[in-house]
């Protein structure tokens, strides 16, 4: 299934760097996100993972607040955009190719643990976790951001139907037909299967992690109604985050 996930992220890397680079090029989307990351990693600068970091979206703007960034991820197309996007706003950040969960870095060496849509298309969340707990500083910070976004397409009502096709022309790129597509990896992810954030929560908790928030539903401090019909359809997202 890792190399079908992967071979599925190296495909969607130049239409999905195109859909979200607006939040690291545009003032009012970069400011959100970077408001919503400064609420929970404060104003020191610290030294920060971004696992899954795909084109670099979060790492960018975690790095423009101060910190010190690697992203790591699979997939090398997207590493390629990551470096680009980074290269153009003359910011420096290390990336690493390598596995969510089985990181090539050692124990305790990140002050926090970011990630940003990436953990439900992670075949074991329990073992990432880990990891990503493995490389946290006592005191260290991780913060999840994901969302609600694999509904099965047998499933779906025709209204749901209607808005992705509306958002399809809304949103100028024909990219959300992915959304609907179930080749067959995506139904079987235990994301699919499970209550989120309600599990993200529970594995934390057995994993030791402290200072367990939830903040269930981020679109609201994320999205203008222009964005909502664009994006809402694909799904609620949320924010997860714990202490080492
Ligand atoms: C939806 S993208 C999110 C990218 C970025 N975090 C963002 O917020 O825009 C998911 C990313 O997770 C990466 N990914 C998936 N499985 C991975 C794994 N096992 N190890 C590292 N990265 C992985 C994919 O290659 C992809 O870049």
């Amino acid at each position: 299934m890792k190399d079908q996930i992967k071979n599925h992220w190296n495909g969607r890397a130049l239409g999905y760097d195109k859909n979200v680079r607006h939040v690291i090029y545009f003032r009012r989307d970069k400011t959100i996100w970077q408001r919503i990351f400064a609420e929970f990693l404060g104003k020191s600068p610290l030294k920060i993972l971004d696992v899954g970091t795909g084109p670099g979206i979060v790492a960018n703007l975690i790095a423009e607040m101060g910190h010190d960034v690697t992203g790591i991820d699979v997939s090398e197309r997207m590493l390629k955009k990551a470096a680009e996007n980074s290269a153009t706003l003359h910011n420096t950040l290390d990336f690493v190719q390598g596995d969510a969960e089985n990181l090539p870095f050692d124990d305790e060496s990140f002050d926090a643990v970011v990630n940003r849509y990436v953990l439900w298309s992670l075949p074991d969340p329990k073992k990432a976790l880990a990891e990503w707990h493995r490389v946290l500083t006592p005191g260290g910070r991780l913060v999840i951001v994901d969302g609600i976004w694999y509904i099965g397409s047998k499933d779906k009502p025709w209204t749901k139907r209607l808005w992705e096709l509306l958002s399809m022309i809304l949103a100028e790129r024909r990219w959300h037909g992915y959304q609907s597509s179930d080749d067959g990896w995506r139904g079987k992810l235990w994301s699919s299967n499970v209550e989120r954030p309600e599990t993200d929560a529970e594995i934390l908790r057995g994993l030791g992690f402290e200072e367990i928030l939830v903040v269930a539903n981020l679109n609201k401090k994320l999205r203008t109604t222009l964005d909502y019909l664009k994006y809402g359809h694909c799904g609620n997202q949320f924010l997860v985050t714990g202490v080492k």
